[in-house]
């Protein structure tokens, strides 16, 4: 829902930001409500015989933020800089807004551009190195002067304008470096890592920050990350990339909860898999496991008879006590440990050869290293053997 409205955002919109401004000003008010849109088509790259993106599609809806996630070397960053015109592809081209870039150089692809290292000039003041993209276009002096004040007011940094970067901390570098993006009134916002170099904290409030940017300026957002939480938290839609190719895309909530692989299942949160046959008539349906246990089950088109592997996330699971369990046909372990987060703890229980996280529940049974329990949990079928997509 929140990508379809994203693209009613027009700019009459106004809200308030955490500065209690008001947004969007008449300096950034004057895009179009034309369709921003990136299109990915067919996109191809080749280092030699190495092949870093192997025949990429993919739609990035007007206002929409969405996030390419992946693990390091899986080809998110070539992608980005393919989609900026940092990099040239092998094959397939690229669309903005309707209009095919592929051949465009960077600065006519109306794009802004936030790396992970800030990649901020470090002699020059916080308001020249915003300037400089406007100083190299040109830019009439009062129109600079006062573009690049209400760029720095939106990152909360206009008090910080005459510092050097090495003068400021890593939070206030990267909003440095997202006012170097802004701007230029980008029609689309590509960042790559920005968080990454960020501790913790830091990173959360400059989620929040970015989220709340975005939304007000109603830019096109391309955001990569190897953080799967903050993919999630922060995202309209989620691509999944694998080794250079599109895993799955969906909204959060479809990756999370109904990702279509293994690999998606593992990457995005933590998942426990277990492979065995279908059974069952009716709606009650359960995987029998090859230790005789068996789980129950849920999926689209399930088969009876055929082979499959579901998973369960740790917090769909419940512990009983074995003496107490009533379900005796359901796989058993032993609590190893209690982990303790704070805010929340895990159990950790030993399944045969593997290991298992589950969720402590606070209504549920105390349970101590050494007990027996029965996991009760409805696990997932993944699409593939026994499941339909
Ligand atoms: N200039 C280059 N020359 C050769 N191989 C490259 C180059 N840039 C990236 N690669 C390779 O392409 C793959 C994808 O890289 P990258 O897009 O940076 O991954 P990610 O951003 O997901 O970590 C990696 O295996 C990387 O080593
Ligand atoms: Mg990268």
């Amino acid at each position: 829902m929140r990508g379809r409205s994203a693209g009613k955002r027009k700019s009459s919109r106004v809200e308030n930001n955490m500065l209690g401004q008001r947004w969007p000003s008449p300096l950034f008010s004057g895009r179009s409500a034309m369709m921003h849109h990136i299109g990915v088509r067919n996109i191809i790259k080749n280092w030699g015989a190495f092949s870093a993106l192997k025949d990429v599609n993919l739609d990035v809806r007007e206002g929409e933020f969405l996030s390419i996630l992946g693990p390091s070397g899986c080809g998110k960053s070539t992608l980005l800089r393919i989609i900026a015109g940092l990099e040239e592809p092998s094959g397939g081209e690229i669309f903005i807004a309707g209009q095919n870039v592929t051949l465009d150089p960077v600065w006519k692809r109306k794009i802004g551009f936030v790396f992970q290292n800030f990649a901020l000039w470090p002699h020059l003041t916080v308001f020249r190195n915003v300037s400089m993209g406007l100083e190299l276009r040109k830019t009439e002096k009062a129109e600079l002067y006062n573009r690049v004040m209400e760029a720095l007011r939106m990152v909360q940094l206009e008090a910080l304008a005459d510092r050097l970067p090495a003068q400021l901390s890593g939070g206030q570098q990267q909003r440095v470096a997202l006012a170097r993006a802004i701007v230029l009134k980008p029609a689309v916002l590509l960042l790559d890592e920005p968080l990454s170099a960020l501790d913790k904290n830091l990173r959360q409030d400059m989620q929040v920050e970015l989220k709340a940017l975005q939304q007000t300026l109603g830019l096109t957002t391309i955001f990569v990350t190897h953080d799967q939480e903050e993919a999630l938290s922060l995202s309209d839609r989620v691509v999944v990339m694998n080794k250079g190719v599109i895993e799955q895309l969906g909204t959060p909530d479809a990756i999370y909860n109904q990702p279509v692989s293994e690999y998606v299942a593992g990457f995005v949160g933590e998942a426990c898999f277990f492979e065995g046959r279908i059974e069952g008539n009716g709606q009650a349906k359960t995987l029998r496991l090859s230790d005789g246990t068996a789980v129950p089950i849920r999926g689209n088109g399930i088969q009876v008879g055929q082979s499959a592997v579901a998973f369960v996330r740790p917090e769909w699971i419940d512990l009983n006590k074995l003496d107490i369990s009533l379900s005796p046909g359901s796989p058993q372990g032993t609590i190893e440990r209690l982990m303790f987060f704070g805010q929340s703890s895990d159990y950790l229980v030993r399944l045969g050869d593997r290991q298992l996280r589950v969720k402590y529940k606070s209504d549920g049974p105390r349970l101590a290293p050494g007990d027996t329990v029965a996991l009760c949990c409805v696990a997932r079928v993944l699409p593939g053997n026994g499941a339909a997509s």
